[in-house]
């Protein structure tokens, strides 16, 4: 086995914002030198890999060149030069994810198309090579709208309830998709290496807030009962094996009135409903995803205590340098842990940390979780 620590080994990874960071806890944990490619050189990484690199990650050359001075690569974000990574894995280097996940799941059509062929349940929908193909055809109403790439926390999905909603949507490659009734959002992440050894965490809920659609709490574990719960972590490996992949993938589902389970969509890497893994189980969805690139043997997913995570989002209103007001406030609550991502810009929506809380129970836990929201607020004075 190669030797990873405390070595010369390098370890590249791509995106250098804050699923990268959190990544570097984990390197620097084991000792691991790390290279990070990101466009900006104000990202999250920056100051804390051993090597940052500035440059574009959908350029063809910037990521071959990268990849080069790497021995093994592994991403934090989806939207990167797959053409790159085929042509490095051709020369030999590995790549976690295989760059043939990463393509089929860059693009919300195709990756629909693997689930199909693999009877892995999922809502019904229909792709369009373009808005105009979409809007001469129009679907029964309502229905969800998603736009193929380069969608991220919601903003190439809309449900469009009426024609005028329809007429409004942009002109690009799209698929449509049933509205499905859930009664909840429920998220699994498996963590495969390549002797073939599998990993599930525990079933996580996604509660959203009523009016605003914006998930407020991930919850660990989901409030499910068991046989859902199983049906939930089943499916998710089966998703992992079809796809063959090595490293972490989260599954997103959703839950229907009847419990049936609908694969939403996957990322093969890190997510944000692991956060609460840093405190509340025995190995960190982090040290996870080192764990499975590097081919080692993997730690157990138990929790230890039941966590919550809160997003912290930048509020309505304010943009420029950002304030966490009341964080003083937060920090005295018992088991709460504030990670801020190291944005120094606030803008309405932004993704600036998260929190999370512990406890041995989970009501305790979702009520603090429900004071720490109400209490600190991501602003700029
Ligand atoms: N078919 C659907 N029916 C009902 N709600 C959906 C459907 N697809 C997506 N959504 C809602 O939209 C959210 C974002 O969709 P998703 O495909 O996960 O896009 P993103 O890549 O932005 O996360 C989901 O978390 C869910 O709340
Ligand atoms: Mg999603």
């Amino acid at each position: 086995m190669a030797n990873y620590f405390s070595s010369n080994f390098r370890l590249g990874i791509l995106g250098g914002g804050q699923l990268g960071k959190m990544l570097l806890t984990a390197t620097q944990q084991l000792d691991i030198f790390t290279a990070v490619l990101d466009p900006s050189a104000q990202a999250p990484c920056a100051l804390i890999s051993d090597a940052f690199v500035e440059g574009d990650l959908m350029d063809f050359d910037t990521v071959y060149q990268f990849g080069k001075s790497v021995d093994l690569l592994t991403i934090e974000i989806e939207h990167i030069n797959i053409d790159a990574l085929y042509k490095l894995e051709e020369e030999g280097l590995e790549i976690y994810p295989q760059p043939k996940v990463l393509a089929t799941i860059q693009h919300k059509g195709k990756q629909k198309d693997f689930f199909g062929k693999h009877q892995i349940p999922t809502a019904a929908y229909k792709r369009f090579s373009s808005g105009a193909a979409l809007k001469k055809n129009p679907p029964v109403l309502p229905f969800v709208w998603k736009s193929a790439q380069f969608g991220y926390d919601g903003t190439g999905v809309k449900i469009v309830r009426t024609l005028a909603e329809l007429e409004t949507l942009p002109e690009v490659e799209c698929l449509i998709e049933e509205l499905v009734p859930f009664k909840n959002e429920l998220a699994v992440i498996v963590a495969r290496n390549k002797a073939g050894e599998r990993a599930t965490y525990p079933v996580v809920e996604m509660e959203f807030h009523p009016e605003a659609n914006q998930v407020e709490y991930v919850i660990c574990p989901a409030r499910i009962s068991e046989k859902v719960a199983e049906k939930a972590q089943k499916i998710a490996l089966k998703v992992s094996e079809s796809f063959a992949h090595i490293g972490l993938m989260a599954v997103e589902m959703f839950q229907t009135d009847n419990d049936d389970i609908l694969v939403n969509e996957v990322a093969p890497r890190t997510h944000n409903s692991g956060h609460y893994s840093i405190e509340a189980a025995y190995t960190s969805q982090f040290e996870q995803h080192l764990r499975s690139i590097l081919n080692l043997p993997l730690g157990c997913t138990d929790s230890k205590l039941a966590g919550i995570m809160v997003n912290l989002v930048g509020e309505e209103g304010f943009s420029g340098p950002v304030v966490y007001e009341n964080i003083e406030a937060v920090l005295k609550m018992p088991g709460v842990s504030p990670h801020i991502y190291g944005k120094k810009q606030t803008r309405p929506f932004r993704k600036m940390g998260h929190v999370t809380i512990v406890d041995k129970d989970i009501d305790t836990a979702r009520r603090v979780a429900e004071t720490v929201k109400n209490t600190l607020r991501v602003i700029s004075k």
